[in-house]
């Protein structure tokens, strides 16, 4: 694996690799890597003749400064990860090399509608944050694919959007199915800050989206939401939203539909820690 810090000579090692016509599949991440990040590795490198990973914790896509700092960072085992995952670049730029003029400077872009629900609500700022980094790092790498978690529904959704946005009609955007723990729990950076007691209880998270999903022909969404709301307060969190919406383009939906694919979105927090999922139905 080859690792690189600064802007110009990645450009050139892989402006250089894709004369020889090879394939480029990227794959963004902040880093504290995990089995679901690897699987996203692994999908790049089937896909593709040239696996490139890029490690950077984005301080423009955290609206709360205080998670920003306390955002795990575990560079040497990430690398050990990526190398055993055979993952051929690692891009490790620092906060200058991506923001040389200052965070304020670089293109942004909106999301619209995608920015006022759910997460875009609860995290007001975090997707144009997630947009200008992605979009700077998309014309540093120039990928042909660009692989992303399904954990992130809503981000996966405002990823699709920004290829077009930027002109990058022929760019992939493959969503990788949420690796999860045995219980159910779906793999996360934030897992690590969970104490023994509050990872134990964390799979409820899970077992909600499983009845929400179980219940859509013999429930209301309406009485599932409270029972999973209610299951949620009864074992220490406090939570953000319970939805349902359609899986397409994310409107929110009051009960079931039979005739569109839906998909059930859950953010609660237990302690500091904030944790999010999804289940499409
Ligand atoms: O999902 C993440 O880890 C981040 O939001 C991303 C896509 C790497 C942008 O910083």
């Amino acid at each position: 694996m080859v690792i690189f810090k600064n802007i110009n000579d990645i450009k050139k090692y892989i402006s250089l690799k894709k004369e020889g016509e090879r394939k480029v599949g990227f794959i963004p991440t902040m880093g504290a890597l995990h089995a679901g990040h690897i699987s996203l590795i692994q999908k790049a490198k089937e896909d593709n003749t040239l696996s490139v990973c890029s490690i950077f914790v984005n301080p423009t896509q955290f609206n709360d400064k205080k998670d920003l700092e306390k955002y795990p960072v575990s560079t040497d085992a990430d690398i050990e990860l990526l190398l055993n995952a055979g993952c051929d670049v690692l891009f490790l730029p620092s906060v200058e090399e991506i923001y040389p003029d200052g965070e304020a400077n670089f293109k942004t872009y909106d999301f619209g509608y995608l920015d006022t629900i759910l997460e875009g609500a609860k995290r007001p700022g975090h997707f144009r944050g997630v947009g200008q980094v992605v979009g700077r790092l998309l014309e540093i790498v120039m990928p042909d694919s660009l692989y992303i978690g399904q954990k992130d529904y809503q981000q996966c959704m405002v990823l699709k959007k920004l290829a077009p946005m930027m002109g990058l009609d022929n760019l992939e955007v493959i969503i990788c199915p949420t690796t999860r723990e045995a219980d159910g729990l779906a793999m996360s950076s934030r897992n690590r800050r969970l104490t023994e007691p509050q990872r134990v209880v964390a799979a409820v998270i899970y077992q909600c989206l499983v009845s929400i999903q179980s219940k859509q022909l013999t429930s209301h969404f309406d009485i599932v939401r409270k029972e999973c709301e209610d299951l949620l307060a009864a074992k220490g969190f406090a939570t953000e939203y319970v939805a349902l919406a359609d899986a397409r383009d994310l409107t929110l939906l009051s009960d079931y539909k039979t005739d569109a694919p839906m998909v059930a979105l859950i953010a609660t927090k237990i302690g500091e820690i904030r944790l999010i999922d999804n289940m499409l139905l």
